[in-house]
């Protein structure tokens, strides 16, 4: 299996920093290609757990190399933090972690200006960033002026880049009032130069070093952030993040051609969540959303917030599932459904009257539609002590059942508590 890759298929924090933990073993290469800061995945290792923002989830197994690809926007404090973190805890992290030189690097400014423009709102609501200046730094990389990559961080004009940009941002800040007296290039030069250096074992062309490992038939795993709802071009736009974070965003932000990505598994949990704003039609705002947040814990990894929790819409998720060119279905946190005692499934939304089975691509149609559900009996069974898929209770297998059938994919890992034991892998027939 040359290149498989784990996507979420929902809005962020499907519990793929478990599953990438768990696969590492099978492979050489582990590969972070988009997002940045913004990302929180956590890998629960016996009484240990460790919240990786930038570093991927690879990096608990010695054998493995871990590539921070050009699509990622670095936030250089960040990564050393985590690089710090995991030293002090006994994991090495040396040549095992290797950074493009072409990632984008995010800077005070796009911080402030994060800050800034989610005062603003979209159509009545804030996109409720992390406001890790993920957009703000990807707007540069596209805009192009303004940006400075890891690479240019090396280079002699460093120094003046840093002077030319500030001058600029302080008056593109200034209208929207954001803040700007804290922006002193100087002090920014001298701090992201001691990141510079502090980072350069680390530099590398990693896209050289994947191509050279793709063709000496390596085993490669890409581990997406976020999830393919909130991808800038096919999620809910524009309550999105602002890179490709659906199974298509693979090779751009890798650097890899499609011809050596041969399998996809798309993570979900067994209901949903958001953090952020925007459109989420089997949103829980009672009772029921509240006991789904407790049992499942369902607090932000990188901001802390509250997440929203509903029920499974399976109409997002065939959506995403097809997008991702999914293989197979990785269902997660089946333990916290568990303990309830109806559980359901959107099968359809109500349109302004009509029957529609098909995702909207607006923002406000999203927002208009009912979900149609299908109620399943609960089972409610304690199933974090289970390892094996036949021995969940009946009503756990039927709504795993329905949920492959309605999406169209097999279901063939099952996640039912953080630890790495807590998972059941399909046999094949
Ligand atoms: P990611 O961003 O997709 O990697 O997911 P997060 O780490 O942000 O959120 C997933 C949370 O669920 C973490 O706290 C995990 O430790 C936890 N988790 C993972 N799998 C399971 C599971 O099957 N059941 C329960 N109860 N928690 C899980
Ligand atoms: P992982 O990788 C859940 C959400 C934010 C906000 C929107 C835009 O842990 O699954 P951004 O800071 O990216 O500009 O915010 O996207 N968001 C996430 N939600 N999990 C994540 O990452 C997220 N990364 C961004 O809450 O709604
Ligand atoms: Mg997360």
């Amino acid at each position: 299996m040359p290149g498989t890759c784990v996507i979420g298929l929902q809005w962020g924090d499907e519990a793929k920093g478990k599953l990438v933990d768990l696969l590492t073993s099978q492979f050489d290469v582990v590969v972070r290609y988009q997002g940045g800061a913004n990302a929180g995945h956590t890998v629960v290792i016996g009484e240990n757990v460790y919240k990786l923002h930038h570093i991927p989830s690879g990096i608990l197994n010695p054998n493995v190399r871990n590539l921070v690809t050009p699509g990622v926007v670095l936030n250089p404090p960040t990564i050393l933090g985590e690089i710090d973190s995991l030293q002090q805890r006994g994991v090495e992290v040396g040549d095992n972690l290797m950074i493009s030189d072409r990632v984008h690097v995010v800077f005070p400014w796009h911080l402030a200006e994060d800050r800034a423009m989610n005062a603003e709102r979209v159509s009545g609501e804030s996109i409720g960033t992390t406001l890790r200046g993920i957009g703000p730094c990807y707007r540069d990389k596209v805009g192009r002026n303004f940006a400075i990559r890891l690479g240019d961080m090396y280079r002699d004009d460093f120094r003046e880049r840093i002077h030319e940009i500030v001058a600029a941002k302080k008056r593109i800040l200034s209208n929207l009032n954001g803040e700007v007296e804290s922006l002193d290039p100087e002090v920014i030069f001298a701090e992201f130069a001691a990141y510079a250096e502090r980072l350069r074992p680390h530099v590398a062309d990693t896209t050289a070093f994947l191509l050279d490992a793709v063709e000496a038939n390596q085993k490669v795993l890409y581990e997406g952030a976020q999830g393919a709802l909130l991808d800038i071009d096919h999620g809910t736009f524009p309550f999105v993040t602002s890179s490709n974070s659906s199974g298509v965003g693979v090779s751009a932000g890798s650097g890899i051609p499609p011809r050596w990505i041969n399998r996809v598994i798309g993570v979900v949990k067994a209901y949903s969540t958001r953090v952020g704003g925007g459109p989420f039609p089997t949103e829980l705002d009672d009772d029921m959303g509240q006991r789904i947040r407790d049992l499942g814990n369902e607090y932000g990894t990188t901001t802390g917030r509250p997440r929203r929790c509903g029920w499974f819409d399976a109409v997002a998720v065939r959506y995403t599932a097809r997008l991702s060119g999914v293989d197979a279905l990785s269902v997660m946190m089946l333990d916290v459904l568990s303990q309830l005692p109806e559980v359901r499934i959107c099968v359809a939304y109500d349109l302004d009257g009509e029957r529609i089975d098909h995702f909207p691509s607006h923002a406000d149609d999203l927002r208009r539609a009912k979900p149609i559900y299908e109620t399943i009996p609960g089972w409610e069974v304690d199933v974090t002590g289970v390892r094996e898929l036949a021995d969940l209770p009946a009503g756990a297998r039927r709504y795993l059942d329905r949920v492959s059938e309605l999406v169209g994919r097999p279901v063939e890992i099952v996640s039912v508590g953080p630890d790495r034991a807590q998972t059941m892998f399909a046999t094949p027939d």
